[in-house]
């Protein structure tokens, strides 16, 4: 039941005006001046005011103004028995819903209570499906934000599963493709290149070498000096891993990635013998990383090298076989920053689109 208070100092008015509007089944308060009349405003919740001009004391624009300051969304309706430009002009001003003149007509008075009342009706149903609103956007937010990070994990997870699976084959590799898929964000980020980059190298890095898959594990494992026929059997794991990754239509050209990180910049790589500007940035990053790694670590035919001799490699290298930026940031990385070689699978929020 909407809820009214009418001000008037006039007890004939007030018992009148809530006859009238009882019978129309409003709930109707009452008070004789503007000071009771605003701490009712605050103890009540109104859907309408009814207020006279002229009252002892404060008048009815000052009550009308300090709801407008208060409740501004509760209308109020002036009467008055002096009416004159000036007032009428004051409390459209004011932002009063409506101007009525003393003796107020019935019919006129139930009209726009009727409107006012609607309006405030219609405004409360807008307040509250705008609230609905915003609390279901927030809901839907923190829906969408689970569901991603729990699809982040799922992909991580996958992702340092093939990566185990492809070390599994090849067990002298224990950890390479997270510890290069790791190096190479590591340089990508000192690289500050975009998170789109990083992303894709932390995928291309802990999938490069999946097409290991693909070769005889007799080979893979072979202690000592691989013949020439062997080592364009290893060769072929480029070709098998675009092949594999081409098919994963994930959302970075990881195949093309893969596909060149064992290219060099002064063309003398496999599988196409591209030089600099046919390589790719990511893959300029993943074979530095690679090499790295796999110079560091032990191999079937020999033992580790050790960092020092990995990072010579790079050094002595740069502009000839590795990009002269990439190998300048990892040198720093190293040797500056104090990066370690790391195989446990790191945390990473895809960027995907
Ligand atoms: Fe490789
Ligand atoms: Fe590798």
């Amino acid at each position: 039941m909407a809820k009214i208070l009418v001000v008037d100092d006039e007890k004939s008015i007030r018992l009148t005006f809530s006859a009238f509007l009882q019978k129309e089944n409003y709930e109707v308060i009452t008070a004789p001046d503007v000071e009771s009349a605003i701490s009712m405003c605050k103890e009540h919740k109104l859907d309408l005011v009814i207020t006279d001009i002229v009252m002892p004391k404060l008048s009815g624009m000052d009550l009308l103004q300090e709801i407008y300051k208060q409740e501004p969304d509760v209308p109020v309706i002036i009467m008055t028995g002096e009416p004159t430009v000036d007032t009428a002009m004051t409390s459209v001003k004011n932002n009063a819903y409506d101007y009525l003149l003393k003796p107020v007509d019935k019919g006129l008075l139930m009209a726009s209570v009727g409107r006012a009342i609607q309006y405030k009706k219609t405004h409360d149903e807008k307040v509250e499906l705008e609230r609905q609103n915003f609390i279901y956007q927030e809901n839907l937010e923190r829906l969408v934000m689970r569901r991603t990070d729990s699809l982040q994990k799922a992909m991580q997870a996958t992702i340092a599963t093939v990566a185990s699976i492809t070390e599994l084959r090849d067990p002298y590799t224990a950890g390479h493709e997270k510890k290069v898929g790791n190096m190479a964000v590591a340089i990508a980020k000192k690289m500050k290149l975009s998170k789109s980059i990083v992303d894709s190298l932390y995928v291309a890095g802990y999938l490069h070498d999946i097409g290991k898959i693909s070769i005889p594990a007799e080979i893979l494992s072979k202690p000592g000096k691989l013949s020439k026929v062997e080592f364009d059997i290893i060769k072929t794991h480029v070709d098998y891993g675009y092949q594999i990754l081409k098919k994963a239509k994930l959302p970075w050209d990881i195949a093309d990635i893969v596909n060149q990180h064992h290219e060099r910049v002064d063309g003398s790589g496999y599988p196409n013998g591209l030089s600099a500007d046919q390589i790719r940035i990511e893959s300029k990053i993943l074979m530095v990383a690679d090499v790295v790694e796999a110079m560091t670590s032990h191999r079937p035919y020999r033992i580790g090298l050790g960092l020092d001799k990995a990072l010579e490699e790079i050094e002595q290298q740069k502009g000839v076989l590795y990009d002269t930026e990439v190998a300048n940031i990892t040198l720093d990385l190293f040797r500056n920053d104090g990066y370690t070689l790391e195989d446990e699978p790191k945390a990473i929020s895809f960027h995907l689109d």
